[in-house]
């Protein structure tokens, strides 16, 4: 698998990836080098990462490796740590944090009734 770069652009220095396996685009992946969040999210619950894997290629192990790849791109920039937001119910995020060596730091509770989980990765 490899991450194809695609540019960065925006306030926050938002970078965008194609994961791709044999060149074939798989989903997409993000890293905003400055923290920021969508405006239901909670204060406090900015972050620098978001990741999508297309539904068929989806428990294949692609994110993990995805996120793996795109701590490296962190390192680089150079980051020091990065912050990753999902919500508790998205059990297979938290897998992918987890299985990258995410740190949970706090959880909140949106207006909407939706709990909003908190991590870290030290890089
Ligand atoms: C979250 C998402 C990126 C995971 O992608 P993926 O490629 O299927 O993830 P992986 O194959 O690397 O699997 C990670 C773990 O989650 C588990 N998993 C996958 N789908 C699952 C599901 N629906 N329910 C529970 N666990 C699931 C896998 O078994 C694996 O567990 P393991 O560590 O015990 O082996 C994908 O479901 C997705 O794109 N969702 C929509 C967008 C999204 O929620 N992005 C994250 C925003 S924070």
């Amino acid at each position: 698998m490899e991450l194809h770069y695609l540019g960065t652009s925006g306030p926050n220095n938002t970078a965008n990836y194609e994961p791709r396996i044999d060149g074939v685009k798989i989903g997409e992946v993000q890293l905003r080098h400055r923290t920021a969040k969508s405006e239901k999210l909670p204060e406090g619950f900015e972050s620098n990462v978001y990741y999508e894997i297309d539904p068929a290629f989806q428990g294949k192990g692609y994110a993990k490796e995805s996120l793996k790849l795109l701590l490296e791109e962190a390192r680089k920039v150079p980051l020091s740590e990065i912050i990753i937001v999902a919500r508790e119910s998205n059990i297979a995020s938290q897998k992918v944090i987890e299985a990258n060596g995410g740190e949970w730091l706090a959880s909140k509770t949106d207006a909407e009734g939706i709990v909003h989980k908190k991590y870290r990765i030290v890089l």
